[in-house]
């Protein structure tokens, strides 16, 4: 099987949400129809994939916290539940994607070396997903980052408190960690739409970042090939 790096063409990140994976409505039709369109695209690009934690790490966390654990052991549980949402989707996806979750960045450069598609959780306490996915983009080179959330992306408020609040199609990379910096406070289980860490990493490599909302599938497309889509793109 050829690699990400013999092929010639830069791979393309995409950080799914674990809220968007894992929603508890429909997805047992949702898992399938994305995984097609993983396999279709990875015969074109060599693809990352990151996997959040969603809803069942934060009852975790919500849980952990309430009985005394330690943010590193709150991290842990988020880390864990992000690496069975990971398994779920490479175990769907199949050969040539890796089933077992690499546990760390230079673990996920060494299997997308090899195959086509790989998917991972979390890696080490502090970070996200979101933060893994713009490392592994910056480390590999990729030629964009699309965000898979559950927002169909970055809005001058937020939009489930505000449904006035209008989307911005596009934002400089400074611009967005203004937003970022004023919504995330670094403990374990938040939710703002990108982190600090995964975004210091895209705008050091000056590599786009697209966030869109991640259940239609065919914006998704879209965006992962660098085509016009609906939603934020970070420059
Ligand atoms: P995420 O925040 O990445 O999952 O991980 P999510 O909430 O599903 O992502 P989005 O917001 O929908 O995109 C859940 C929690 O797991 C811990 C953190 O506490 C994080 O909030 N975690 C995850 C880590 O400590 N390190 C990691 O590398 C990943």
């Amino acid at each position: 099987m050829t690699g990400a790096s013999d092929r010639g063409t830069a791979p393309v990140v995409l950080s799914m949400g674990g809220s968007v994976l894992v929603t508890g409505d429909g997805d047992e039709r949702y898992l399938p129809d994305l995984v097609v369109l993983l396999r279709r695209l990875m015969e074109e690009f060599p693809l990352v994939v990151t996997a959040g934690g969603g809803r069942v790490a934060r009852d975790y966390i919500r849980l952990g916290r309430s009985l005394g654990l330690t943010e590193t052991e709150l991290d842990e549980l988020g880390i864990d539940v992000s690496r069975l949402n990971a398994r779920l989707l490479a175990s769907l996806i199949g050969p040539p994607c890796p089933a077992h979750p690499a546990g760390s960045i230079a673990e996920a450069v060494r299997d997308a070396h090899r195959s086509p598609i790989i998917v991972l959780g979390g890696t080490e306490p502090g970070h996200t997903t979101d933060g893994v996915a713009g490392m592994l983009a910056e480390r590999l080179r990729a030629q964009r980052l699309v965000n898979a959330t559950r927002v169909p992306g970055v809005f001058e408020r937020d939009p489930r408190k505000d449904p006035t609040a209008r989307r911005i199609d596009r934002l400089d990379y400074a611009g967005f960690r203004k937003m970022v910096d004023a919504a995330v406070s670094g403990t374990a289980g938040q939710q703002f739409v990108f982190d600090r860490l995964g975004l210091d990493a895209l705008a050091r490599a000056q590599i786009p970042l697209r966030i869109v909302e991640g259940r239609d599938l065919a914006n998704l497309e879209r965006a992962l090939r660098g085509e016009k889509f609906v939603g934020t793109e970070i420059r």
